[in-house]
């Protein structure tokens, strides 16, 4: 991991609160330039209110840095012409655009070219066979690839992807973790959120465990992360069984 600010992208001391709940709690994470790195964790661990608070889309305490400057204050779409770019959980395309539409809202957004749309289309072919396509009529991989390929338009520093996988076949599994290994060999910092590891062991650089808002494990490589979060989610199981064990669920109703 580098020290150096230049070169990453750094979270400090991120807090994400809904109303009186608190899905964040003081997260501290560094997600270098060049690699792959994962945050992993349950259902409701907070990966997503993670990826939002660093792109801005929700309120967040604490400080978000990439290349050492500030991004803390800046609104999405200020983030995202700085180069930080998300992959939503969900997708959140425009069902009802086409997929060359779906990429020119990108464009105009982040004040790209025409020629910007063209160049998305090539990262994957398939989308430009779908070109006239409405979006919502892909496939969940072909709307994934939409997804990442529109990710992708400005060049970002910063990919944010969360849960990518989720739903998807194998092949296209593949696909996109040879892309998003790609990127990270061309520079970007990649930092990829799921809860459960599965086919992007081999990509992993180095992650984080997350559980119900906390960090509890950090690792290099993606077997050692791995086994990491088995443990968290075992040390989690353990909790829940003892207090299960100290306050019984009745098998019944009690008769008021
Ligand atoms: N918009 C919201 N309003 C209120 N609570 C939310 C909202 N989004 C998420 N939460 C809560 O915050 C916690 C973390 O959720 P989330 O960040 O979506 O976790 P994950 O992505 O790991 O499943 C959960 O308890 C969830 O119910
Ligand atoms: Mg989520």
């Amino acid at each position: 991991m580098s020290p150096d600010p230049a070169g990453q992208l750094r979270v400090e001391g991120l807090t994400v609160r809904y109303g009186r709940a608190t899905a964040l709690t003081d997260v501290t994470l560094t997600v270098p330039r060049g690699a792959v790195t994962a945050v992993v964790g349950p259902n409701g661990a907070g990966k997503s209110s993670l990826l939002l608070g660093i792109y801005g889309s929700v309120s967040a305490t604490g400080t978000v840095q990439v290349d050492g400057e500030d991004m803390s204050r800046l609104k999405p779409i200020a983030r995202a012409r700085a180069g930080v770019a998300i992959v939503p959980q969900g997708r959140q395309l425009f069902p009802r655009l086409n997929v060359w539409d779906n990429l020119r809202v990108m464009a105009e957004t982040l004040r790209l070219p025409g020629s910007s749309v063209d160049e998305a289309m090539d990262r994957f072919p398939i989308l430009r066979a779908r070109a006239r396509f409405l979006a919502g009529v892909l496939s969940g991989g072909e709307q994934q690839m939409l997804v990442v390929s529109r990710a992708l338009m400005g060049a970002p520093r910063v990919l944010l992807l969360d849960e990518m996988m989720t739903g998807l076949a194998p092949h296209v599994v593949q696909s996109l973790c040879a892309t998003v290994a790609s990127l990270a060999d061309e520079g970007v910092a990649v930092l990829l959120a799921e809860p459960s590891i599965g086919a992007a062991r081999s990509i992993i650089t180095r992650g984080y465990v997350l559980i119900r808002g906390d960090v509890v494990a950090s690792e290099e490589g993606g077997w050692a992360l791995d086994s990491a979060y088995q443990s968290a989610m075992g040390v989690e199981l353990d909790k829940t069984v003892a207090a299960e064990a100290a306050h019984p669920v009745p098998a019944v109703d009690p008769i008021p």
